[in-house]
């Protein structure tokens, strides 16, 4: 069975995107699911949370979408069952060149085919904008999951992006499915977090709730995922159950 597509998407920055996306792919891979993350953010969040330097690695996410003949040379192994396809800040001219190509919202679709029989997941961190880049994750997708701060701001982004998965399963990926939302960075001191809590929880199938905490952040200098610091941190937790979910309803 070729693997399934999951893309973590939000037009907002800074919603916990990538944190999910690295610490989701360690969950599945500690769960022997063989994973592939796809960092598809010039930004290169994603590489970085794995402990990799960007422009350590000649073979990367552009290469891929340039039509690499050969996609296994644009991917690193960095734990049993975890490798990653790594991005670097020259996907930002790339994605210009991108929208000037015929059937340009397939590219990635298309470059899956070839190495997509090889993982149980391919995990695929999206930039904060609806750009061809997002376009082309949507595309290429399976499920979508949706990472979303608890205040006003993030959860009326919610709608825009939606709107942009409507345009997707009707133009380019009718099987497209939205998987949920995960609500990050809660605080629950706060009144407002409390209030779009409820609301995400009412309006959208959330999976689970990350409490806002300063462990995210120390593993960072050596590519440890919160769920490898301790399994039983309140963050490691709410992932360890995504990741449950994911295997509960995608491998049908
Ligand atoms: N549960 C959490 N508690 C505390 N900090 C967190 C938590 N989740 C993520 N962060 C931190 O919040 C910041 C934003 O997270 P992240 O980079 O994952 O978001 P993003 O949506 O990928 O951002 P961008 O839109 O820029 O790609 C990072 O510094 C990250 O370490
Ligand atoms: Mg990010």
């Amino acid at each position: 069975m070729p693997a399934k597509v999951i893309v973590f998407a939000n037009q907002k920055g800074g919603t916990g995107k990538s944190t999910s996306t690295y610490n989701l792919g360690v969950s599945l891979a500690q769960k022997n699911r063989k994973v592939l993350l796809i960092d598809l953010d010039p930004q290169a969040s994603l590489t970085i949370c794995a402990g990799l330097e960007p422009y350590n690695y000649e073979n990367n996410i552009v290469t891929l979408l340039q039509g690499s003949q050969n996609p296994s040379e644009c991917i690193q192994s960095i734990k049993p069952n975890l490798s990653i396809i790594t991005s670097i800040i020259d996907l930002a001219g790339l994605e210009i060149a991108l929208t000037a190509r015929t059937m340009r919202e397939l590219i990635l679709k298309k470059a899956l085919k070839q190495i997509q029989a090889d993982y149980a997941y391919i995990l695929i961190d999206c930039p904060p904008q609806l750009s061809i880049l997002t376009i082309n994750a949507l595309s290429a997708a399976d499920y979508v999951l949706i990472p979303s701060k608890t205040d006003y701001l993030s959860y009326r982004g919610i709608e825009l992006l939606l709107e942009t998965i409507s345009v997707t399963q009707q133009e380019c990926n009718e099987d497209l499915k939205i998987l949920g939302v995960i609500a990050t960075m809660y605080e629950q001191k706060i009144q407002d977090c409390r209030d779009v809590l409820s609301a995400l929880e009412k309006n959208y199938n959330v999976l689970a709730v990350t409490k806002k905490l300063s462990i995210v952040n120390k593993g960072l200098y050596d590519g440890k995922a919160v769920i490898e610091q301790s399994e039983n941190n309140q963050i490691a937790v709410a992932y360890n159950q995504v990741a449950d979910y994911i295997l509960k309803n995608c491998e049908v």
